[in-house]
């Protein structure tokens, strides 16, 4: 069996595709910037299930680690970490090993629209990876609900949809489904060389989004619309960086200007069911962290 090397763990996506590799029987191998770390919080995560992983230490800026990394790999999972942007210093050289240790297939968690926005640094990725000969299999995610309880949740406690996407739709997705779609891609056999546009089956305002919650939760969840400058000055008093503001500031644009609605049957077709909702998430994620929080 192959060895399934996957970046990105623990995270948002990574942390359930170790969970859904595992279960599907695959041998993988978490290729942690910080391993130590990573077995802690997989072992919380995942339990027992936790026990059959390999770790090896993988950090995109020590070319030191890269050899002894993907010795071995056969299938590659590559999440870009948020914070690296110049992917062609920062990454390639990465991947670049991969290729001579032996990797013969890269999924790649890119994103919604990157063959469009060419300027992105997943089309980069994409770009490269193509070039390369390897077999590739791109994800492009919409945007996920989990931003929602993640990078949002201090809003979200306080009963606040904080962002400035106007009346625009988003068809949301949820990570779980991603992770899902990455095994799917790396255990089964015809995803060579195809790219999947990966959304939720609906596309649905931050009103609409707020109201959910409201239903699931039964607490009041109002949708607060800011400005595009209340909402950067808002996340500078928050100390979030300047630059991961203005890529959140581009990314709600794309729903005001209702750039971010694009609903496909990829997902469904990938997993063999309806992708889970904004009504599911609203009720198995939210529910619980609002009450934590109340
Ligand atoms: N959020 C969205 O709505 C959305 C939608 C579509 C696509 N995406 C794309 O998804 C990707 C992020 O995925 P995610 O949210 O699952 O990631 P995440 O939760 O932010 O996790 C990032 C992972 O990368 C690791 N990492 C950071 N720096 C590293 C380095 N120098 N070398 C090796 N590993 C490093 C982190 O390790 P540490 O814990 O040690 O830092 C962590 O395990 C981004 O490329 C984003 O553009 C996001």
């Amino acid at each position: 069996m192959d060895l399934i090397g996957v970046t990105g763990a623990p995270g948002n996506v990574g942390t359930p595709l170790v969970a859904e590799l595992l279960a599907r029987g695959a041998r993988v191998r978490v290729l942690a910037r910080r391993p130590e770390h990573a077995r802690q919080v997989l072992g919380d995560e995942l339990g027992e299930a936790a026990a059959g992983l390999d770790y090896g230490h993988l950090d995109f800026g020590n070319r030191r680690t890269y050899v002894a990394a993907f010795r071995g790999v056969r299938r590659l999972f590559v999440t870009r970490p948020p914070q690296l942007s110049q992917v062609q210093r920062d990454m390639v050289p990465a991947l670049d090993v991969a290729l001579g240790a032996g990797v013969e297939h890269m999924a790649l968690l890119s994103i919604q629209g990157a063959e469009r926005i060419r300027f992105v640094p997943h089309a980069k990725l994409e770009q490269y990876m193509q070039e390369s000969g390897v077999a590739y299999t791109f994800l492009r995610p919409s945007f996920f609900m989990q931003n929602l309880t993640t990078t949002h949740l201090p809003e979200l406690r306080r009963g606040e949809i904080y962002v400035p996407a106007g009346g625009g739709r988003t068809s949301f997705v949820d990570v779980r489904d991603v992770a899902e779609a990455g095994a799917v891609v790396l255990t089964g056999e015809g995803h060579e060389n195809r790219a999947y546009e990966l959304t939720g089956s609906e596309a649905l305002t931050y009103g609409e989004v707020a109201a959910k919650f409201t239903a699931a939760t039964g607490r009041l969840v109002r949708y607060a619309d800011p400005s595009p400058l209340a909402f950067f000055r808002h996340m500078r008093a928050r100390g979030v960086a300047t630059g991961q503001i203005i890529v959140m500031e581009g990314i709600y644009a794309t729903a005001r200007f209702g750039i971010a609605g694009r609903v496909t049957p990829e997902l469904a077709r990938l997993l063999g069911r309806a992708p889970r909702s904004v009504d599911d998430f609203a009720r198995d994620t939210v529910a619980p962290l609002l009450r934590e929080g109340a």
